[in-house]
């Protein structure tokens, strides 16, 4: 008789512990099964007890049913319990996230890529001068990319350009950000004043210092009664501001583009050394822009009278500025995507 009594009190001990230490949802359910379940240790109890006398029935019957009502109840309770916690541990975490919490100086912070990071310099600073900011398509057509810009067709000025025809032939991917003059001419009331960062496209065959795509900026100022003194001044104010120095030199060589009458090529003394550096090839100079005054027939082809009407335009690489300021050697690194790469700025 006390043997029965010894093992609901053995039992009554295994499942007070179990309960205690269950944590979760489910550990509340496995203990449910395996005390009360169909082939628990209070059914198999039971079972044993129907082999017993009268007497014993009478004595454990109802304390085998108060055992499996308590197990029932505690269940229940600790079951709520582990809900109630749980959903208040969320909700104190919703109301108690830190947005001001110290990211762990171990994660792997990202960067903006070298090129956004030139061209949003290059974009304030003509924004501080008065440009705004112009935008084109980079798969163009014949006229915008060489008609409009006074290379008609047969031109040997097309044998420059490399360029990657699209399988319709009237169409090709922007061999230089010129194109966008056209479409600011186009579409732009006077006066004009712009710059026009982007992607261009040239077949070229590639290695250190050439990419079948690089980055140029365009910029174009039309108005009345403008020369090419107020070219010149602008890139040194350009430059000096870019490189944020006042000691600017420029010096102005002839250059041919078809689509400027006279056109230039604006050179800077080397701001990087003054004995000559890898920068400058030790030639103290370095090449910074070709441009010009826009040639009358690319006005016109836009509606724009020549006879009240002037202007200047001016066409960089802007890969070859990131490559000049970083002295990075390999073009291709810039269009890469390689993580230790871009990981340096
Ligand atoms: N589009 C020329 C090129 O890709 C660069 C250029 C030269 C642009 C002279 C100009 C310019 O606006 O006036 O080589």
């Amino acid at each position: 008789m006390s043997l029965m009594m010894d093992r609901i009190d053995a039992l009554r001990k295994e499942f007070k512990s179990a309960i205690a230490q269950a944590t979760l949802v489910r550990d509340v359910e496995a203990i449910r099964l395996k005390f009360t379940g169909r082939k628990g240790s209070v059914p198999e109890l039971m079972k044993e007890l129907k082999d017993c006398s009268i007497d014993e029935k009478r004595e454990f019957g109802p304390k085998l049913n108060d055992f499996r009502q308590e197990i029932e109840a505690a269940i229940a309770t600790r079951a709520k319990e582990l809900v109630d916690g749980a959903e208040k541990a969320k909700a104190s975490a919703i109301e108690n996230f830190d947005v001001s919490a110290r990211v762990p100086s171990s994660r792997k912070k990202g960067t903006t890529h070298p090129y956004s990071q030139i061209v949003e310099r290059v974009e304030n600073t003509f924004l501080s001068m008065g440009y705004s900011i112009f935008d084109g398509p980079e798969i163009e057509d014949d006229y915008h990319n060489f008609g409009a810009l006074n290379i008609p067709e047969n031109h040997p000025a097309r044998d420059m350009h490399d360029t990657l025809w699209l399988n319709r032939r009237s169409h090709l991917l922007r061999t230089h950000t010129s194109t966008i003059q056209i479409h600011a001419m186009e579409s732009r009331k006077l006066p004009i004043a712009g710059i026009a960062p982007g992607r261009t496209f040239r077949h070229e065959a590639v290695d250190a210092s050439h990419d079948v795509m690089f980055w140029q900026c365009e910029g174009l100022f039309i108005d009345k009664g403008i020369t090419m003194s107020h070219l010149f001044g602008t890139a040194k104010a350009f430059l000096s501001s870019f490189f944020d120095t006042d000691d600017i030199d420029i010096r102005i060589r002839p250059g041919y583009f078809p689509f400027v009458e006279p056109g230039v090529e604006i050179d800077m003394r080397c701001v990087f050394c003054k004995d000559g550096c890898s920068v400058c090839k030790k030639s103290k100079w370095v090449e910074v822009f070709p441009g010009g005054m826009v040639h009358p027939n690319v006005l016109k082809s836009a509606g724009i009278d020549p006879e009240v009407y002037s202007g200047f335009a001016f066409g960089f690489g802007l890969s070859r500025l990131v490559m000049l300021m970083h002295g990075i050697s390999d073009i291709r690194l810039l269009s890469s995507g390689k993580i230790p790469f871009l990981r340096q700025f």
